[in-house]
């Protein structure tokens, strides 16, 4: 026996599970692509698990205005693999002086379907982000009107506060009052990562969602530091305690319409990854969904899994969901370790472990 027909067979005990799921195609509604050499290599990868992806702003310099995030679209297109029909959903890079008329022609025009809020200084490229939230609110009044939804970076900007707390301060001193302040406001918390930020979506479900990474599914605050610095399991906001993990699990797996898959895959360097300042970001671009899926089976939900990949989000987005369809199976494969760019490469989540889920061609 080769070890490929040992890798192929169904582990023992499995044999009475699901062996395939067959789901819509899904969206990822939070996604680095970033730009050039870098989204040459990865593109192709988010390109072959989702049909739809939410593209982050934040490059440098960030995408503030309707021709720029044109632009890009453009750029993400002619990157794309031959044959692939992978759609770019684009997000307007909110400032300090954002102008509403802008936020309103981007959004007529079809070019993006919602605005990032970044507080200035939160994480990656976020240094232009917005310093006075409240301060937006003639943007945000324009947005309620027009239905467009904002997705927020969520994690307090003030040195004093603790980096795991700065989620939990943020929805206190800043997410309650937005939502307060605009009652008609679409909002997404992007990558929540704790069990009360879980609850305050739920309270405000309809008009508020939020969405789940695969690897705050994975990994606790533990696992940054198992047997030593693991630099390419530090992102923003950092992962958590065990309790939250759990929680998250379960918000991902009830199928309650407002939580949604985005990975928030953020490709940097290996270079800049394992430097003496690590960069924030996980890149899990190739294992998403097989990640993903494995969670789902772990926490007998797969019947679940499509309204978390596949409908949660277009329906808080007002897209139809996607044609066709994609077949995950229960078949052990070996994710690969690393993605070359540019003379060095890109670590991928999970990547040289042999995972229990494929996707099927
Ligand atoms: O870990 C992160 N990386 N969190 C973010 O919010 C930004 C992202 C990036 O762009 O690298
Ligand atoms: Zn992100």
């Amino acid at each position: 026996m080769s070890i490929s027909d040992l890798l192929e067979s169904t582990p023992a005990g499995d044999a009475d599970k699901p062996q395939s799921l067959t789901i819509r195609r899904p969206d990822d509604w939070h996604v680095h692509v970033r730009d050039g050499a870098m989204m040459k290599a990865v593109l192709p990868f988010t390109a072959a698990q989702f049909a739809r992806g939410i593209i982050m702003p934040n490059l440098t310099p960030p995408v503030t205005t309707a021709t720029a995030a044109s632009a890009y679209r453009d750029r993400i297109r002619a990157a794309l693999p031959a044959g692939s029909d992978f759609e770019p959903l684009m997000t307007c890079y909110l400032t300090d002086s954002t102008s509403p008329d802008e936020i309103e022609r981007g959004y007529r025009e079809g070019i993006w379907l919602a605005a990032k809020l970044y507080p200035a200084g939160a994480t990656t490229n976020a240094h232009h982000g917005v310093t006075n939230i409240p301060a937006l609110a003639p943007v945000f009044e324009r947005m309620e009107r027009i239905g467009m939804a904002v997705l927020v970076h969520g994690e307090s900007t003030d040195p004093a506060v603790d980096i795991f707390d700065r989620e939990a301060v943020f929805m206190e001193r800043s997410m309650l009052p937005l939502l307060n302040a605009h009652p008609g406001l679409k909002v997404v918390v992007e990558h929540a990562t704790t069990a009360e930020t879980l609850d305050l979506v739920r309270a405000h479900a309809g008009r508020a969602a939020c969405t789940i990474t695969a690897h705050h599914l994975v990994i606790n605050r533990t696992s940054i530091f198992q047997g030593g610095l693991r630099p390419h399991l530090y992102c923003l906001p950092v992962a958590k305690r065990e309790r939250h993990r759990l929680a998250l699990r379960k918000a991902a797996a009830s199928g309650e319409a407002c939580f949604m898959l985005g990975t928030d895959t953020a490709p940097h360097p290996r270079a800049a990854k394992q430097a003496e300042c690590c960069s924030a970001g996980i890149f899990s671009g190739a294992t998403a969904l097989q990640t993903y899926v494995q969670v789902f089976d772990e926490e007998g939900a797969l019947d679940r899994f499509e309204a978390f990949a596949s409908l949660n989000g277009a329906r808080f987005h007002g897209l139809e969901p996607n044609a066709g369809t994609v077949t995950l199976v229960r078949k052990p494969s070996q994710a690969m370790a690393a993605v070359a760019v540019e003379g060095d490469e890109v670590v991928v989540f999970e990547g040289g472990k042999t995972l229990p889920w494929s996707i099927a061609n």
